[in-house]
């Protein structure tokens, strides 16, 4: 098989002359011959300037760099496209599967023996780690790493669930035009990922659990020196897997995803990671288990004690021992035989730290939460599911029946939910509908639905709200997302009128609406989809429109999956 520079000739009709004109080409560069036959190994490159959780990809570039040379191989960056979370319109949810085909197609289309992904921001590692699993190249995973702390009149501050409790306070009020003005200062003072266990946090966790990158990799502080020296020590590994692999499909087997799910249940992970997942596992012909996953919210504790389930942030975690130790707490519940980047998962717990103290890793018997992070619903009105967050729901709204009071679409809640006039109580449910892959479109983190101005004045900080779309991993409340199939395809969701009751009972992992078979039928009769979004007739938008899958599947395109196995 062909390596190097003779990897996937560009097609001339002479092999031969492909080889002589791509070498001529890239010696304009100053390359030497000695330095074109070694082994390459191709960096991604996404860096932005709107891309402050990537700011430091500079520095880990020139890093994994050196660790290249340094075991003797020929590193060559590359650009693709980056996305953040805060300038992605209409949402960074459906730029991933973009950043997914841009990063595949250039693995494929350019000579290398393994690529190190260098990824972090919420959509930036999934995408990759995608588009690693269909190229089925050897490939390594580094994180940007997480930002260090905020801190504010005497609060440690994180972006970003500090992000939504501080504007909560700001609109109930309580907080002044000014002092939420300084407040947008602090809440991010370095470059790297949000530094609770958000997606970003939660993405790079679950990746090192796949055993796609170095023991600790997801932790490290994005300014810290460490993670320089872990961007140079993933340079030196990429040239091993260059020579003999493994690749992605060897690692990322249906036991090695069940590593991820049991470790995104005991870091009281974000719920977009079962989203993210799927869509991996969708890439390698593998069907992710809803059920399983369930099954293993009572089996697995939350054990990592971080916002928005605990108190502290990642930087607290990496002190604590980082991942690697957390595996060990949870040994008996992985199969450590996975295989990884350095060999199996029994690598990464043998480099686990003991550190006499720290609190943030909780033992078994002390457990932030003693059922995992999230479960799955089912019930009439989420037949292939709905997930919650119960580590971040309030205990009082577990089991809970109200009255529902329905917002057709985003734009619908944003013109209502504060009218005065709006009728709505505390004890209601919100409900937001056409805000999934399609009716959105991407399925933005809507699924955060804000308190009715009136009653965040009266105090009230927390309901139940349920809709199709997804939150952000540093959000929390009682909130039921990702709700299956969603309105705009004509899932029960696009149903439910106000004044309906709604029970959801997260013990009996049910979620149902009250309402007889016969009117339900009545209502599907009547019910028209939604109109095309303006724009999706041509494009990126179109192809959205027409091949996204729901969240069970992962939200990826439907030709991207891979159909055997
Ligand atoms: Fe990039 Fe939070 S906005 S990780």
């Amino acid at each position: 098989m062909a390596t190097g520079l003779r990897k996937g000739l560009t097609s001339y009709g002479d092999p031969g002359f492909s080889l002589f004109l791509r070498k001529a080409f890239i010696k304009a560069k100053g390359y030497s011959d000695d330095a074109l036959d070694r082994p390459i190994i191709g960096v991604t490159d996404t860096y932005s300037d709107f891309n402050p959780c990537h700011g430091n990809v500079p520095a880990l570039i020139e890093a994994v760099k050196r660790g290249v040379m340094l075991a003797g191989g020929l590193p060559m960056e590359f650009p693709t496209i980056s996305i953040h979370e805060s300038f992605s319109a209409p949402t960074s949810m459906y730029l991933r599967n973009l950043m997914s085909l841009d990063t595949e197609e250039m693995i494929r289309a350019q000579p290398m023996d393994s690529v190190v992904l260098i990824g972090g921001c919420d959509k930036t590692l999934p995408a990759q780690v995608m588009a690693a699993a269909s190229a089925d190249l050897p490939a390594i995973v580094l994180p940007t790493g997480p930002m260090v702390v905020g801190h504010h009149r005497g609060e440690v501050l994180g972006a970003c669930t500090d992000c939504r409790r501080l504007w909560a306070q700001h609109r109930a009020g309580a907080l002044s035009e000014s002092e939420i003005e300084t407040v947008s200062g602090r809440l991010a003072p370095s470059v790297g990922t949000c530094m609770v266990m958000g997606t970003a946090s939660t993405m790079a966790c679950v990746v090192e659990a796949l055993g796609l990158s170095l023991p600790g990799a997801s932790t490290i502080p994005a300014t810290h020196a460490e993670r320089i020296r872990c961007a140079e020590a993933t340079g030196r590994r990429a040239v091993a897997l260059a020579k003999s692999g493994p690749r992605p499909s060897e690692l990322v087997t249906p036991a090695a995803l069940r590593n991820a799910l049991t470790v995104l249940q005991a870091i009281g992970g974000s719920t977009n990671g079962i989203v993210h997942l799927a869509a991996i596992a969708g890439r390698l012909g593998i069907r992710l288990d809803l059920d399983a996953f369930d099954a293993l919210s009572r089996e697995v504790p939350v054990l990592i004690d971080l916002k928005p389930s605990g108190d502290h942030y990642m930087e607290h975690f990496h002190h604590a021992g980082g991942l690697p130790r957390l595996m060990r707490e949870i040994a008996d519940l992985l199969d450590l035989d996975a295989r990884s980047v350095i060999g199996t998962l029994h690598d990464h717990v043998a480099r686990a730290e003991e550190v006499p103290g720290q609190t943030v890793i909780r033992s078994r018997d002390y457990p932030v939460n003693p059922q995992g992070a999230m479960c799955v619903l089912r019930g009439n009105l989420a037949p292939q599911g709905a997930i919650i967050k119960q580590s971040a729901a309030s205990p009082k709204l577990m089991t809970h029946e109200g009255r529902a009071v329905v917002f057709d679409s985003i734009e619908d809640m944003t013109a209502r939910m504060d009218d005065p006039a709006l009728d709505v109580h505390a004890d209601d449910v919100l409900v937001l509908r056409n805000a999934g892959p399609k009716g959105a479109p991407g399925m933005p983190e809507a699924g955060y639905l804000p308190i009715p101005k009136k009653l965040a004045q009266a105090g009230i900080k927390d309901m139940v709200r349920i809709s199709d779309a997804r939150m952000s991993g540093t959000a929390f409340g009682t909130i039921v997302l990702h709700v299956t199939p969603e309105a705009a395809v004509g899932g029960p969701l696009a149903l439910v009128a106000t004044g309906d009751r709604i029970r959801l009972d997260v013990g009996a992992r049910s979620l149902e609406l009250m309402v007889e078979d016969a009117e339900l039928a009545r209502r599907r009769r009547a019910w028209t989809p939604p109109a095309p979004h303006a724009g999706s007739e041509r494009g990126y938008a179109r192809l959205f429109r027409e091949t996204v899958l729901q969240a069970d599947e992962g939200c990826d395109f439907d030709f991207m999956r891979k159909t055997t196995r």
